[in-house]
């Protein structure tokens, strides 16, 4: 057989993916990959059911559905205080992370440097090596997880072709100022660098904090790719339905990437997510308000149990301080902790490019009964867990 490529000798399987697993095997309840086990919106269900008997059921516009399009810009144009064409400013994608790939793909080129910050999302990892880009990494610094600016912009003085922004972050829960925004943006103009946002916890961001799309800021419409999706906002992960909002010139090459790696997104589920692209501020409340509820529940009993943690800004992660514990590995910990404790939780080292094996990632996107249930599990922890 001949080689396999070079660019995947390097991947590992998804820890976060390898975890669920771990954590079905075991009949955990799996705090790990970060996906609710409540049901979406009704009325998307429903449109749903009638997509199912009324199409559409072939391919959409490959860049999306045309009434997708428009809601989607309806409903960003007020968000990111700009208008958004929808017919040349938007590609729908399959989730946030096509979008991602599709992103790095339009502005990078093999050997291209782009700066991620650590702790970061999984995927970015394997969107630069499939992209054969270069990371950067520059490190953010608990408990607030800021960023040191003179490390930033000797990372820009690399000259990379864009930056990597997950705001709200995952795993560590910061939501960036319009401040620290700011530098970036500045950086990212004297740099000339493009700046490649996640926000897909866009609407999941605590009081007092507030989210800031980079885009909005003076002068950066023009150099940021916008990625984010419908997959946590209405709670279907499962669709598969994201998108990129950037300028025109943007968006014609990421539209070429977007079609001939996937064609295009589900046609029938976009129909029906179209309701929910519809709905009004009431929703969003709503739903940030459940999340405040869940947020509160399960970092009280962690509180109860007494162990050290991150207190997230926005998205719905928690990291938890194991030191005590004294694991050498933080994967044998969470394989330790999903079979004798019954929770799923996700290594910590693998969302940072230091060396960090001391936290383990649990999140609350479920139902309370689910994290109470979690929280009665988690209590025996010191008793079952110490070597
Ligand atoms: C930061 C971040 N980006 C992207 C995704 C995946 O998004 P999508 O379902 O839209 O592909 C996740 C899922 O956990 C995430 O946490």
């Amino acid at each position: 057989m001949p080689n396999l490529s070079q660019r995947t000798k390097s991947f590992t399987d998804s820890v976060i993916r390898r975890m669920t697993r771990i954590s079905l095997k075991y009949e955990a309840v799996n705090l790990s990959q970060g996906f609710p086990d409540f049901d979406p919106p009704k009325e998307i269900l429903d449109a749903l059911a009638v997509a199912a008997h009324k199409g559409p059921h072939q391919y959409s516009i490959t860049w999306g559905a045309q009434n997708f399009r428009e809601a989607l810009a309806a409903k960003q144009s007020k968000l990111m205080e700009r208008a958004i064409d929808p017919n040349g400013e938007i590609v729908v994608t399959c989730g946030s992370t096509e979008a991602m790939m599709a992103a790095m793909m339009s502005v990078t080129d093999p050997g291209d440097k782009v700066i991620v910050f650590s702790p970061f999302y999984e995927n970015y990892g394997a969107d630069t090596i499939l992209s054969s880009a270069e990371p950067i990494y520059v490190p953010l610094y608990p408990p607030e997880f800021k960023f040191n600016i003179n490390e930033l912009e000797a990372a820009f003085a690399k000259r990379p072709k864009a930056i990597i922004l997950c705001n709200p972050s995952n795993p560590c829960g910061k939501v960036f100022t319009r401040e620290e925004l700011g530098v970036i943006a500045d950086l990212a103009k004297k740099y000339d660098t493009f700046v490649i946002t996640d926000e897909v916890y866009e609407h999941i961001v605590y009081e007092p904090y507030k989210h800031t799309y980079i885009a909005s800021l003076p002068g950066m419409f023009e150099r940021t790719i916008s990625c984010s999706s419908l997959s946590k906002t209405y709670s279907i992960t499962g669709w598969r339905l994201g998108y990129i909002i950037a300028s025109k010139e943007i968006i014609e090459t990421a539209k070429k990437v977007h079609d001939f790696l996937t064609v295009g997104a589900a046609a029938p589920l976009q129909e029906a997510a179209v309701v929910g692209l519809k709905f009004g501020d009431e929703y969003y409340k709503d739903l940030l308000d459940k999340y405040t509820k869940k947020r509160d529940i399960f970092l009280s009993g962690l509180d109860s149990i007494g162990i050290s943690r991150t207190t997230p800004q926005g998205a719905y992660y928690v990291m938890l301080d194991i030191s005590e514990f004294g694991y050498k590995s933080d994967l044998e910990f969470c394989e330790v902790l999903a079979e004798k404790v019954g929770v799923g939780a996700v290594p910590g080292s693998s969302f940072f490019k230091e060396s960090v094996n001391h936290l383990i990632r649990l999140h609350f996107a479920k139902k309370d009964e689910t994290l109470y249930e979690a929280l009665n599990r988690l209590e025996s922890m010191r008793k079952k867990m110490r070597k």
